[in-house]
């Protein structure tokens, strides 16, 4: 196992612990899932902050996996790392014995490892056999989609995972080029891309390979199949006052993590029943005002934040939440009895959204979308 080259900063680190601590930070042994846990700057950084949590990790990749191993060593005692796609993840509690667990972050996308490491083909920069599996161990690479695929399955790729506007143009260059031989380097492939593109479109955008990279990699690694099973899963799995932080790089992954946690933030119940019905009402409240961005300093300290969506949820009790909507409808009454004629002042309306748990609101950063 190698040096690394490079500093990897972990991202958004400090507010991740924050979203987590109250999670993690209860009595007992509390459980952490460190879904992406990649060269664990997360993972440890959790570990040095809460002593009684036990760590379970997991990654697809190998070689991140190794370098994890080294780096946590020290808390070797508590730790389990697993080599498997982070929608395994209740076959992985089963077999670790953990019913629940208390909190969990999916650092999505690839890892400085995999970006500096030169063999892997994720780089556009850099030339190297076109791989791009995040698990060398099986599955298609990026060879083989880029000369196998028929032309409209290559353009929608680069549509839909890379949202290139020029899908078509490079499809069809592709295609040109593999009949006069295989493609089998990055590198080729990246100048295939730029050559594609109209010269003006290239003056914008960044690296005009760049959409490419990213739509074959997702492609290759099934990543929005993975994550669209993956993000339910873990949040059937939170206990109460249990916690998710998930940090997107792209609007896919971020679609869908924002879908996965509307659909338990709402109420399934009928809107104008006073009382939520047992089982109806939301199970998670959001802790995330939409998506929170990177500060400028985190940026300009970590190049990789750039592009990072940050959203959280924490499990609510289900008899709090069951309550706030009683509370709620209550207030709501009391509010329209004071426009009646004849009824009792303003004043009198004690509020009850300041009631704790009440599966409406979302932490001190306000209320999500
Ligand atoms: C951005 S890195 C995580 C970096 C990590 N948070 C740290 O501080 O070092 C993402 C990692 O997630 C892994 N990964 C991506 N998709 C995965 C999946 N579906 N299942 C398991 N691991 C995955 C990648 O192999 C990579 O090592």
């Amino acid at each position: 196992m190698g040096e690394l080259r490079g500093t990897h900063v972990p991202v958004l680190l400090e507010r991740c612990l924050e979203l987590l601590a109250p999670a993690l930070g209860r009595n007992g042994r509390t459980v952490h899932v460190d879904a992406t846990l990649g060269l664990a700057g997360h993972a440890e950084a959790v570990l040095e902050a809460h002593p009684d949590t036990v760590l379970i990790g997991l990654d697809r990749d190998t070689e991140a996996l190794a370098h994890a191993r080294a780096r946590l060593a020290r808390f070797a005692d508590r730790i389990h790392l697993e080599h498997a796609v982070y929608d395994e993840l209740p076959e992985v509690l089963d077999r670790l014995g953990y019913r629940a667990i208390d909190g969990i972050l999916f650092d999505l996308g690839v890892s400085s490892l995999q970006l500096d490491v030169p063999d892997r083909g994720f780089a556009y920069a850099q030339d190297a056999p076109l791989d791009m599996r995040m698990d060398q161990t099986r599955g298609v690479t990026a060879e083989e989609v880029v000369n196998t695929y028929a032309h409209p399955d290559l353009a929608r790729v680069l549509r839909v995972y890379g949202e290139e506007k020029f899908a078509g143009r490079i499809a069809s260059a592709i295609i040109r080029e593999r009949e006069r031989g295989r493609i089998t380097s990055s590198a080729r492939l990246a100048e295939l891309v730029r050559e594609s593109i109209p010269a003006p479109a290239r003056r914008t955008g960044g690296h005009p390979a760049k959409r490419t990279f990213q739509a074959l990699r997702i492609e290759v690694n099934k990543e929005l199949a993975a994550l669209e099973a993956a993000l339910p899963a873990a949040l059937d799995k939170l206990n109460v006052g249990g916690r998710m932080v998930v940090l997107s790089y792209h609007s896919l992954e971020d679609r869908l993590t924002k879908q996965a946690l509307a659909d338990r933030v709402r109420s399934k119940g009928p809107v104008d029943l006073p009382v939520e019905l047992p089982g109806s009402g939301p199970t998670f409240r959001l802790l995330s005002r939409g998506a929170e961005l990177p500060g400028e300093a985190e940026v300009a300290a970590n190049p990789r934040a750039a592009s990072v969506r940050l959203r959280a949820a924490e499990r609510l009790d289900p008899e709090a939440a069951r309550q706030g909507r009683t509370d709620r409808e209550r207030y709501r009454r009391r509010v329209k009895a004071m426009h009646q004629p004849g009824t009792g002042s303003p004043g009198s309306v004690a509020d009850p959204r300041s009631t704790p748990g009440d599966g409406s609101g979302t932490d001190e950063k306000g209320e999500g979308t």
